[in-house]
């Protein structure tokens, strides 16, 4: 009876310890897709999603809040070492500090304490939020990037804008860190509840 007991302990826990494998250790394929194969636990299926984001001037804020709020995520505000005045985000002065960053791709402008996200590890799904510069992400998103260690996690560009698109954004991202995996990008100058939901249930 004694021995039964034991062996029944012994598959449980060699259960539980795959199904941790799958949710803490998923290496080439994401957690989602490896937790979406083999229908484990609780735990594994429950994937925790964490929304980061740059604003200089409140507009990508406002919607990285909402955002989260409506998919259920933690937050993470991108901030700068040095914040951002009026006369730096001065896009029609050729010596503006955001034209200089802009016209200098390896410019990596300083994030307030380094910019690391602490307790990475337990999120799967990371959005990375930003205002459109010059059609593309601002440069502290790459020291954001840089910063942080996203293997195994899923990145989901969002943005904010004048009116300019997400894609050369995500293009550019892309291109930068192939070895990253990018989820659907998504403009949100104006957020509909319902879209941005379907937009979430997509990522993968
Ligand atoms: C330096 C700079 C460059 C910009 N470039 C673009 C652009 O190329 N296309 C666009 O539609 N809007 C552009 N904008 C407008 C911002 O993307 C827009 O106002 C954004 O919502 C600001 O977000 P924030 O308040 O979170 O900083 C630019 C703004 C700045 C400051």
């Amino acid at each position: 009876m004694k021995k039964i007991a034991i062996l029944v302990i012994l598959a449980a826990m060699t259960i539980g310890a795959t199904a941790q494998d799958c949710c803490s250790k998923a290496k080439n394929e994401t957690k989602k897709d490896c937790c979406a194969k083999s229908s484990e636990t609780k735990q594994c299926k429950n994937m925790k999603t964490l929304v980061t984001y740059f604003s200089a001037s409140g507009v990508t804020r406002s919607a990285a809040k909402e955002l989260a709020s409506i998919i259920g995520a933690d937050l993470f505000e991108i901030t700068p070492e040095k914040l951002y005045t009026d006369a730096d985000l001065n896009w029609r002065d050729k010596k503006s500090r955001s034209t200089i960053e802009m016209n200098d791709k390896t410019s990596r402008p300083a994030i307030k304490d380094g910019g690391k996200v602490k307790n990475l590890a337990q999120y799967e799904v990371v959005y990375v939020g930003f205002p459109i510069w010059w059609y593309t992400a601002p440069t502290i998103i790459n020291t954001f990037i840089e910063a942080n260690d996203f293997a195994g996690k899923i990145i989901v560009p969002f943005a904010t804008s004048g009116g300019s698109s997400i894609d050369q954004a995500c293009k550019d991202l892309k291109a930068a860190y192939p070895k990253y995996k990018f989820g659907e990008g998504k403009l949100l100058n104006r957020i509909n509840k319902a879209d941005v939901e379907k937009w979430a249930a997509a990522v993968k």
